[in-house]
């Protein structure tokens, strides 16, 4: 899968640069890793803390011909390929998933993914999925409000991880699970997120755009949204929501 590696040593974000090669017509698996970001981002515009050779900050180019509709799934596809590749290089770390993409270990955050689509009439044009994963930063690297929701492979671990064997676990897990979503659809990618998953069948409040509800994650509907049970009994699917702070 991957094409072409562009690697850079100071970059703003990787998604920046992913995004300029994708819309000069970069083929599908164009990488873009960097040693450090001076503008990485997040999800709902939050930073990324990217200091040099610690973490993995990279971005790549893909380009499913599949409805923009689908975007969603890559999405979760790319975090059991994550969830999957760090339990192998990071044993016996417990690492799960929590809706849609972060990466925890004991409740705290190691990785996140930041999926940005391009679509024309309906059809994505392309995908530049970026990824974080904090490697072998210290408590010290992070800011002091990040102290108690974020973590590294190595503070858990105790020991230094190698970067470019955790770059390749990804991507091996990754190619699998695309060949089989481009060839069987989203149901088997489905049910590994489901196992992985450490959202599930816990009450949580979350704000969504109507407001804040009280419900329990249940399960993902076809498309990729997050199936989530209300007080009232009735099943509604949300594709985006923020946790109410607190709720570990
Ligand atoms: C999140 O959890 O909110 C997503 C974090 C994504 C961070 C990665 S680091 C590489 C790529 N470049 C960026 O600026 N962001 C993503």
């Amino acid at each position: 899968l991957v094409q072409g590696v562009k690697l850079f040593d100071s970059i703003d974000s990787t998604q920046n640069i992913a995004q300029r090669l994708a819309e000069d017509g970069a083929p599908e698996g164009t990488l873009v890793i960097a040693e450090q970001q001076t503008s990485g981002r997040g999800r709902m515009g939050r930073k990324w803390v990217s200091p040099s050779g610690k973490g993995i900050y990279m971005s790549y180019v893909l380009r499913p011909a599949i409805p923009l509709q689908f975007a969603p799934q890559l999405t979760l596809l790319t975090a059991v390929a994550l969830c999957r590749a760090l339990r192998s290089v990071a044993a016996p770390l417990d690492i799960g998933i929590k809706w849609p993409n972060d990466l925890l270990i004991g409740g705290k955050k190691i990785s996140g993914i930041l999926l940005e689509s391009t679509a024309e009439d309906e059809r994505l044009r392309y995908v530049v999925t970026g990824i974080g994963i904090s490697v072998n930063l210290s408590r010290d690297d992070y800011p002091p409000e990040l102290h108690d929701i974020a973590t590294s492979l190595a503070i858990e671990l105790g020991r230094t991880l190698d970067r470019a064997e955790i770059i390749a676990a990804f991507f091996a897990q990754f190619q699998q699970l695309y060949v089989i979503y481009l060839k069987d659809g989203f149901a088997p990618i489905k049910t590994l997120w489901e196992a992985l998953s450490v959202t599930l069948h816990k009450p949580r409040k979350l704000l969504v755009a109507g407001g804040e509800i009280t419900a329990t994650p249940v399960g993902l509907s076809d498309q990729g949204a997050l199936l989530v049970e209300k007080e009232d009994g009735t099943i509604i699917p949300i594709f985006s929501a923020e946790q109410v702070p607190g709720q570990g």
